[in-house]
């Protein structure tokens, strides 16, 4: 079934004919009325054919990431629709929206998650530094060594803490000596603000931490081999104001060296840590721009709406 087109009072509004000039007559699909708020787009956000609904600049000058035109499938279900967007090298890309809209399933794109789920099938060009990594031809091993994630609910290894945050540079044997692996251990764990807590019981379980410290322990895990871009599917959903508050000071400290996509449903959270801040509605990428724009100025009807708290 495509639920594309249920029941909120957007989507039973009828299509405006206000549309895109590119769009103009063309099928509105699934009934969805995108037309900004008031607020004509700007014609450099309408310069590519199948994304000339976002609204905003999805293209930046120093790009890790660019994607054009990347649609998924679930079965039948068509769960992304046409995303163009650039994710920005050190810097943090926050992804909002209303449960459902594609989230998730977008940054699974990054490292080719989707390849493992059961009937998904990604679309379109997913460029990491100038190579498209849709190709059979990609190492996943590599491609997830340099785009790591970290998810929502804390997931360490049964292993001790100095064997999570191991766990990387010896599988992928960035690592020359045990010394070597002891450094990048310490340093990970210090960047990753947890060094001091855990320093004199490395070889206990992970998993024996609080779930703020395990969260710390997961990006200590990302960073050890040296990623490009982590993502971060609601990483402080799981945690409570104080250790959400540490991971969010880790994310700006970790902006210096990687780019990070998180996806949060708190929009305090994405003004706080965020440069850039993506819209999702229903599929699709509604608006992309500097965060501080979107949230005082967002120029689609949409994204006003569910930052203002009308939807969502
Ligand atoms: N494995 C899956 N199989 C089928 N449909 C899925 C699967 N994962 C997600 N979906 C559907 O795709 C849409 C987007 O989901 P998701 O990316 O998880 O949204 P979000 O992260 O924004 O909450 C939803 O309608 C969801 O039901
Ligand atoms: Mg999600």
């Amino acid at each position: 079934m495509n639920d594309v087109g249920n029941q909120t009072a957007q989507t039973r509004r009828p299509v405006d004919a206000l549309q895109a000039p590119e769009t103009a007559g063309r099928r509105v699909e699934a009934g969805l009325n995108l037309k900004p708020s008031g607020r004509v787009p700007s014609a450099a956000s309408l310069d590519h054919k199948s994304g000339d609904r976002t609204v905003g600049q999805y293209a930046v000058d120093d790009a890790v990431f660019s994607c054009r035109d990347v649609n998924v499938f679930y079965g039948a279900k068509h769960a992304l629709r046409n995303v163009n967007i650039d994710v920005g090298r050190k810097q943090v890309l926050a992804m909002i929206g209303p449960s459902g809209c594609g989230k998730s399933t977008f940054l699974r794109c990054l490292n080719r998650m989707n390849d493992t789920v059961p009937g998904a099938r990604v679309t379109g060009s997913i460029k990491l530094d100038g190579n498209d990594i849709q190709g059979p031809g990609t190492d996943l091993v590599r491609l997830r060594a340099r785009v790591g994630m970290v998810f929502q609910k804390p997931n360490p290894f049964p292993k001790s803490i100095y064997d999570n945050v191991a766990y990387g540079p010896r599988i992928h044997g960035t690592t020359r000596s045990r010394a070597d692996l002891d450094e990048v251990v310490c340093s990970s764990l210090q960047r990753a603000g947890l060094w001091d807590e855990v320093k004199d019981r490395l070889n206990r379980p992970g998993t024996g931490l609080s779930g703020g410290q395990q969260q710390r322990l997961c990006i200590a895990r990302a960073i050890a081999i040296q990623p490009e871009v982590i993502l971060m599917d609601e990483p402080c959903s799981a945690l409570d104001p104080i250790a959400t508050a540490r991971v969010e000071d880790l994310i700006e400290d970790l902006r210096e060296s990687f780019a990070i996509v998180i996806v949060t449903h708190s929009m305090q959270q994405a003004a706080r840590v965020s440069q850039r801040t993506a819209y999702f509605h229903m599929g699709e990428l509604i608006e992309v721009g500097e965060t501080d724009r979107v949230f005082t100025n967002p120029r689609h009807r949409l994204t006003e709406d569910y930052i203002t708290g009308r939807f969502g």
